[in-house]
């Protein structure tokens, strides 16, 4: 692998923190900014011993960081403390315990709204059920759901007894629910009857029950009624939510949990081999989406936020639950499509509620941006204040489309880029403070120390593209791969001794601002998510009429990269529209709908090295339509590779 990356965005552009914004911001000077992040470098134990201070302990920690194990980061060590009892509890004896903690709309128009009262009481309530099922402490319980409140009282009611949560994406197919279960050897899945997306039920139960076949050790399916299709019955194992909140009452102190003990699971996409369950701890997790919320989104008390990711992804977990809920903020919660029943949806919601802070992916912005300006302007947007983008670079056409129509040229956009392993948001503007460059993701937060490394672990100079690293532990940083430690240390600590290696490439400007250049692996970001090719290509090779497969991302409009397969039959079978389909949906059950490739090539043969690795490489210029100027030096023949070029022909 290359380290340099090529640079071909040219962005002079500059938007400062207006005046209005700056008067109320939290942090508004440059040298607050810089003052704080040196702080946060320097002296890291002084610094996030403050932050880490205002949070509610149980026990104080007597220790904010222990590296001596590197790269088994310990952080607030001998503390003990409860996240659900950070994000409810505490809000109890204050003003905010009769304000609203969230604001819920689902697809189909039905809508309900939780006081932080109210969600500490069903809270309770949730957690007594499972605890009335035998599930305890360290028990790990895998969560398939739709966006509704039940889902983050799931979460919370998880953490508040000390069980492990692993939320699964409700996107995923039953497949890769299986595997995330049976990975994290789940007693419990806590799911629902169904979802609603464009108007149509998702069946999850039916998925679990698929998922959870033939594994014993899962004794437990807490089932949600939400869209009241009927389901299958495992009269042992399954038992609805509705019935086993009458059994139990509202009186559920949360457990101590040391600083160290694991929060929760998250599995993400590898480049290779199967998904990979980053685990994150308790207070450091904790104390990293706590501090960024407040900072990044400038929270204020009377702000109503919204995050439009799903809690099946990090940004769920530390931007729609953890974040917000610790800092006492009201959010929106929406269940269903961004364009049901009308392209927008998402307008009338902020309308609806007076939003104030938004939150969401340049994959969503850019489908907005081909509904039509229209659907936007037919809403009052003037409550909003402030703008925010994740998952991947946003490109600047698209941040001044944001910025012009959502945004009303009046609110700063954060472009926060972070990863499901940095628990929280890690190069980021600071919205009172960051003049903004279109498509720059700007500055480190507090305590990241970001640079711009070649494959040694040289710092690049101004504009020279190469490896993004982050040189000292934080707190919200990962703390291994569930049951994986081989697998922990070679993917994010081997490229140089003592520094985090995210995989992403990057370059610093001549004012110090990071811009991301995207994976430097083979994993494909597909709408702000990352697949890896390894995956895609198994299940299209688990399918019988495939032999082989190679896939690639090439870069799409919308979605930031599509996936383009390489495909050959097996023998005797030849390439088909019918085959075409058949492929799609084999993806789709193995993996879920969003790896389905938008283009499939037959070919007999693959580009390979003469070891018989697959030059992906090269398969990603012929994808994209670009002539190869890589190095074709290892390539085992050549008749392949011109062959797939010439597909058109
Ligand atoms: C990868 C992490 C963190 C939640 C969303 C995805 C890419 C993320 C940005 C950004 C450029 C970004 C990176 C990163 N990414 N945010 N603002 N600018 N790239 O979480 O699935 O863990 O993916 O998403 O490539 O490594 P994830």
């Amino acid at each position: 692998m290359s380290d340099r990356i090529e640079n071909v965005l040219h962005e002079n552009r500059r938007f400062p923190p207006s005046d209005a914004f700056r008067a109320d911001a939290r942090l508004s000077s440059e040298d607050g900014y810089a003052r704080m992040h040196r702080e946060s470098i320097e002296d890291p134990e002084s610094f996030w011993g403050r932050v880490a201070g205002e949070l509610p302990w149980i026990q104080p920690f007597d220790k904010v960081l222990d590296w001596s194990e590197a790269p088994r980061a310990k952080w607030f060590v001998g503390g003990k403390i409860n996240a659900s009892a950070v994000c409810l509890d505490q809000h109890l004896e204050s003003i905010r315990s009769g304000k609203r903690a969230i604001v819920w709309e689902g697809e189909p128009g039905d809508t309900r709204t939780l006081t932080y009262t109210e969600l500490h009481t069903e809270v309770c309530r949730f957690a007594n059920i499972l605890k009335s099922r035998g599930i305890k402490k360290g028990d790990r319980v895998a969560i398939y759901m739709p966006m509704i409140p039940e889902l983050a009282m799931a979460v919370l009611a998880c953490a508040r007894i000390g069980a492990i949560h692993s939320v699964v994406f409700g996107g995923f197919s039953a497949q890769a629910l299986s595997d995330r279960i049976e990975d994290g050897e789940c007693c419990a899945v806590i799911t629902a009857d169904g979802g609603w997306r464009r108007g149509k039920i998702l069946e999850l139960k039916k998925e679990v029950d698929a998922g959870v076949a033939g594994k014993d050790y899962v004794h437990t399916v807490l089932v949600v009624r939400r869209t009241e299709n009927d389901v299958d019955w495992d009269h042992e194992r399954d038992i609805w939510y509705h019935e086993a909140l009458l059994k139990v009452d509202a009186e559920c102190p949360p457990e101590p949990m040391d600083s160290e003990d694991v929060l929760f699971l998250l599995y993400t996409s590898g480049s290779t081999g199967k998904p990979k369950g980053i685990v994150h701890s308790t207070a450091g997790y904790l104390v990293g989406a706590y501090m960024t919320t407040q900072f990044v989104f400038d929270l204020q008390d009377e702000d109503v936020y919204w995050c439009t990711a799903d809690v099946g992804w990090i940004t769920g977990h530390s931007y729609i639950v953890y974040g917000p809920l610790a800092n006492g903020a009201t959010c929106v919660m929406y269940e269903g499509a961004p364009n049901t029943p009308h392209p927008g949806r998402f307008w009338e919601i902020v309308q609806r509620h007076e939003v104030s802070v938004f939150y969401t992916a340049p994959t969503a912005i850019r489908a907005f941006m081909k509904w039509g300006d229209e659907h936007v302007e037919k809403h009052d947007l003037s409550s909003l204040r402030l703008l925010g983008t994740v998952g991947e670079s946003i490109n600047p056409e698209a941040w001044m489309w944001y910025h012009q129509k959502i945004g009303g040229e009046r609110c700063p956009i954060v472009d926060t880029w972070w990863q499901t392993e940095t628990g929280s948001i890690a190069i980021t503007p600071l919205p009172g403070v960051t003049t903004t460059k279109p498509g720059s993701a700007t500055r480190p937060f507090f305590g990241i120390d970001a640079a711009v490394l070649d494959e040694d672990g040289n710092e690049l100079g101004a504009n020279e593209g190469g490896l993004l690293a982050i040189r000292k532990p934080w707190p919200s940083m990962l703390r291994g791969i569930w049951g994986d430690e081989e697998r922990f240390r070679e993917t994010y600590w081997s490229k140089w001794p003592g520094y985090y290696f995210p995989g992403d490439g990057a370059r610093k400007d001549e004012d110090g601002y990071l811009w991301i250049l995207g994976r430097v692996d083979d994993v494909i970001n597909v709408s702000g998510h990352r697949l890896s090719t390894m995956e895609v290509e198994s299940a299209l090779v688990s399918h019988e009429s495939v032999v082989e497969a190679a896939v690639v991302g090439r870069p799409d409009d919308l979605t930031g990269q599509a996936i383009v397969a390489f495909v050959t039959p097996a023998a005797g079978i030849s390439a088909s529209d019918e085959l075409l389909r058949a492929l799609s949906e084999h993806v789709s059950t193995e993996i879920g709908k969003l790896a389905r490739p938008a283009e499939v090539r037959f070919t007999d043969a693959l580009p390979k090295t003469r070891s018989g690795k697959i030059m992906r490489r090269l398969l990603r210029d012929i994808a994209a339509g670009v002539e190869t100027v890589q190095d074709t030096s290892t390539i085992e023949d050549y008749a392949v590779l011109a062959k797939l070029r010439n597909y058109d022909d």
